[in-house]
C-alpha cells in the first residue's frame, strides 16, 4: 500500500509503485472513461463514446492505464495514423487523478505509452497541447523532450471542459521521436543551446496580480528566441479571460511566424510557475 502523505508537497512515485495495463475490455474502457469525464470535466456529449473506445482498440489504438494499488489512477490513450507521410501514434489524451499531480506519473505513463507504441512499429508521437500550460510545457519539452513546429488554431472548438474554457482553443502539435525501444530522441539543436540563452520576443510586466504580456513590434532575428508563457493560465482563463485571449492572440501571432521561419520549440525554462520556450532555428 502506498503512502499518499508520505511526504510535504507533491508525492513522488516510484517506478515499481505503478501496474501498467493495456485497457481492451468494455468494462476497462468504462472506467479510462469515468476518469475522462472527471479529469477534463466536460459536458456529456464531449466524452469519448465507450463503444467508439472499443472500435479504436480493436483497431490498433492503445489505452494504457496506471493502477496504483489496483485503482486505476491515470490513462494514455493513442491511435495509430498517418501524417505528412509519417506513420505515427496520435496521442489524444493523458490523464491523472487531481491529487497525484507533478507526482511522476505523468512522465511514467508517456515513457511506457512509447515503449509500447515502439514495440508496435512506430518511432513517432504526436499530440496537442496548450502552448500557455507551463506545467505541460515543462513536461513535454523538457522532462520528455518532445518538440513543437506546428500551431493550430482553435483545434477543439468552444469546448465545454473546465480546462478549456475562456479562449481559443489553440495548440501546439508535439512531436516526440522514439527509438526502435521507445527511448525518446531529443532535438539536435539543443545542442547548440545554453542556459540563458535567446532574445527575447516580449516582455511581461505584472498587473493585478497577472501576468501581462507586451511582445516586441518585430521578432529578433536570432538564432535562438524566448517566448514567455505566463503564470496561472488556467486561472486566468477562469478569471480574466480578456486577458487570456490577449496572451492567445499575442503568443499565436509568434509562434507562427517563428515556425514558419524555421524554428522548433526545443527548450522551456522554467521559472516557478511560469517560464520561457526557446526557439531554436536549424
Ligand atoms: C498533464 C498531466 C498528465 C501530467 O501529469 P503529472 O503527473 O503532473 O506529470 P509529472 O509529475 O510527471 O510532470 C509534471 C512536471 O511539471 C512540473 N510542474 C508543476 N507545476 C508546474 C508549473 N506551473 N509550471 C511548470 N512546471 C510545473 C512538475 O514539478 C513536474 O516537473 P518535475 O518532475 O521536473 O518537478 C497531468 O497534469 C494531467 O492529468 N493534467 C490534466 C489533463 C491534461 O491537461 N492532459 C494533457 C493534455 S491531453
Amino acid at each position: 500500500m502506498i503512502d499518499l502523505a508520505r511526504v510535504d508537497g507533491p508525492t513522488r512515485l516510484l517506478p515499481g509503485d505503478v501496474e501498467f495495463r493495456e485497457l481492451t475490455r468494455v468494462d476497462d474502457l468504462r472506467l479510462a472513461q469515468e476518469m475522462e469525464r472527471r479529469i477534463w470535466a466536460c459536458e456529456d456529449i464531449d466524452v469519448s463514446p465507450v463503444l467508439l473506445l472499443v472500435a479504436l482498440v480493436k483497431s490498433g489504438a492503445l489505452m494504457l492505464g496506471a493502477f496504483i494499488d489496483g485503482r486505476m489512477r491515470g490513462f494514455a490513450f493513442s491511435v495509430p495514423g498517418d501524417r505528412h507521410g509519417h506513420r505515427l501514434h496520435w496521442s489524444h489524451m493523458t490523464g491523472i487523478d487531481d491529487d497525484l499531480r507533478s507526482s511522476g506519473l505523468g512522465t511514467q505513463l508517456k515513457l511506457e505509452q512509447a515503449r509500447r507504441v515502439a514495440a508496435r512499429g512506430y518511432t513517432r508521437i504526436q499530440w496537442t497541447y496548450d502552448p500557455l500550460q507551463s506545467l505541460n510545457a515543462h513536461l513535454n519539452l523538457v522532462k520528455l523532450g518532445a518538440v513543437a513546429d506546428e500551431y493550430a488554431e482553435h483545434v477543439y472548438g468552444d469546448s465545454s471542459s473546465d480546462l478549456h474554457r475562456g479562449a481559443p482553443t489553440d495548440r501546439f502539435i508535439a512531436t516526440w521521436h522514439l527509438s526502435a525501444d521507445g527511448t525518446p530522441i531529443r532535438s539536435p539543436r539543443l545542442g547548440g543551446i545554453v542556459p540563458g540563452a535567446g532574445a527575447p520576443a516580449g516582455r511581461v510586466s505584472t498587473e493585478a496580480g497577472w501576468d501581462v504580456y507586451h511582445p516586441a513590434p518585430t521578432l529578433p532575428d536570432a538564432d535562438v528566441v524566448r517566448v514567455p508563457v505566463p503564470a496561472r493560465f488556467s486561472a486566468m482563463l477562469q478569471d480574466a479571460p480578456d486577458l487570456a485571449t490577449a496572451w492567445r492572440l499575442q503568443t499565436r501571432a509568434q509562434f507562427h511566424a517563428l515556425f514558419a521561419s524555421g524554428y522548433e520549440a526545443v527548450a522551456f525554462e522554467r521559472q516557478g510557475d511560469r517560464g520561457d520556450y526557446l526557439l531554436a532555428r536549424g
